[in-house]
C-alpha cells in the first residue's frame, strides 16, 4: 500500500511504497527535490528531516548522520522505508 510523502518545504506531495525508499518513491516521480547519489547510504547527498509518520529505517553510518543528527530527525532518504504517511523536509 502506497504512502503519501509531503515535503513540508518545498510545497510537494509524492506516493512511494512500503518496499521502496522515500528516494527512490521520489525517483519515479517528477520532483527534483533531493539529490541523488549512491542510492545506498554510502554518499549522504540525500539526506532529510523527518518530521512526521512512522518508518522502517536500514543502517546509516555516522560518517553521514551524526548521533545528534540523529536524535534531531535527520536521515538518509534512501535508508528509509514508509510505514505510514509521512511529512519530511530537505536540508541544504
Ligand atoms: S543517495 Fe547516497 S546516501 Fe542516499
Amino acid at each position: 500500500m502506497p504512502h503519501l510523502i509531503s515535503i513540508a518545504n518545498q510545497n510537494s506531495q509524492f506516493l512511494c511504497q512500503e518496499q521502496r525508499s522515500l528516494l527512490s518513491g521520489l525517483e519515479g516521480q517528477k520532483i527534483k527535490a533531493l539529490q541523488i547519489g549512491c542510492r545506498g547510504g554510502g554518499c549522504g547527498v540525500c539526506k532529510i528531516r523527518i518530521l512526521d509518520g512512522n518508518y522502517q529505517s536500514k543502517k546509516m553510518s555516522i560518517k553521514h548522520v551524526s548521533a545528534d543528527e540523529l536524535a534531531a530527525g535527520v536521515a538518509l532518504s534512501c535508508r528509509i522505508f514508509p510505514l505510514s504517511d509521512m511529512t519530511v523536509e530537505t536540508l541544504d
